[in-house]
């Protein structure tokens, strides 16, 4: 099986529920119906309702940007995985570096998050990536191979195919800064390793591994051409339609 290319766009704590419909409405008018990309849009909490209802009749996903580990209880401010099906999302953007870093999640807390995305029918991205310290160190492949490792760890073959990968040196998200093409490759070669070890070489070949961290129409063909990036988890790009749509139309040609 030929992987598709995946264009996903992580809105962070950006856009109301009128924003958010304005931006799809907008996405949509250009590349609503196309199909040789996968294309989901991640908003915030607040506005998957909104968003979930402006992708009706569109081949554009819904994504969220993180989820709880329980199903319901005494957890003040947090949201189940329940509640996202309850929108029709499809996937689940998980250990962003954002959540590692700023709400101290962990590899083990990820791969919870992970198998209740899994068990629930939603599509987990896992995303990994070194600090710049951790690059300059001669770290990455260590970092990023454990993130992998822990953070699908007890994941079945079967529910491996559900699965995406992003990886997303920190170094490079928000800051302008792009990984060479040449170096994000390398990251995705060794990541696709650790799938095979996970789930055996040909689950690795089918699962797709995103790039992400300032990745922008003037940078993505070169990127969507090295043979282990599979598309990208877009943050700042994917917050105006103009360049989140020349971002997917780079992929389809790609
Ligand atoms: P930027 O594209 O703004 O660098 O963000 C990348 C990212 O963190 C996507 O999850």
């Amino acid at each position: 099986m030929a992987r598709k290319y995946f264009i996903a766009g992580n809105w962070k704590m950006n856009k109301t529920a009128a924003e958010a419909t304005a931006l799809i409405d907008a996405i949509k008018a250009k590349i609503g119906t196309q199909t040789k990309v996968d294309v989901a849009v991640c908003p915030t909490f607040t506005a998957l309702d909104a968003a979930s209802k402006a992708l009706k009749g569109s081949t554009i996903k819904l994504g969220a940007q993180n989820v709880y580990v329980k199903p319901s209880g005494a957890y003040t401010g947090e949201i189940s995985a329940d509640m996202l099906k309850e929108f029709c999302c499809e996937y689940v953007i998980l250990g962003h570096s954002e959540r590692r870093e700023y709400f101290k999640e962990c590899n083990c807390f990820v791969n919870e998050k992970v198998k209740v995305v899994l068990a629930n029918g939603m599509k987990p991205i896992l995303c990994v990536g070194e600090k710049l310290e951790e690059r300059e160190a001669g770290k990455t492949i260590d970092v990023v191979s454990q993130q992998v490792l822990k953070g699908l760890e007890g994941v079945s073959k079967d529910d491996a195919k559900n699965v995406v990968v992003a990886y997303e040196p920190v170094w490079a998200i928000g800051t302008g800064k792009t990984a060479t093409p040449e170096m994000a490759q390398e990251v995705h070669a060794q990541i696709r390793k650790n799938l095979a070890e996970l789930f055996g070489a040909e689950t690795a070949e089918d699962m797709q591994i995103l790039y992400g961290g300032s990745m922008k129409p003037e940078n993505a063909k070169d990127l969507l051409a090295q043979k282990d990036i599979d598309g990208g988890l877009i943050g700042g790009a994917a917050l105006k339609a103009d360049s989140f749509v020349a971002l997917v139309e780079i992929a389809q040609n790609a």
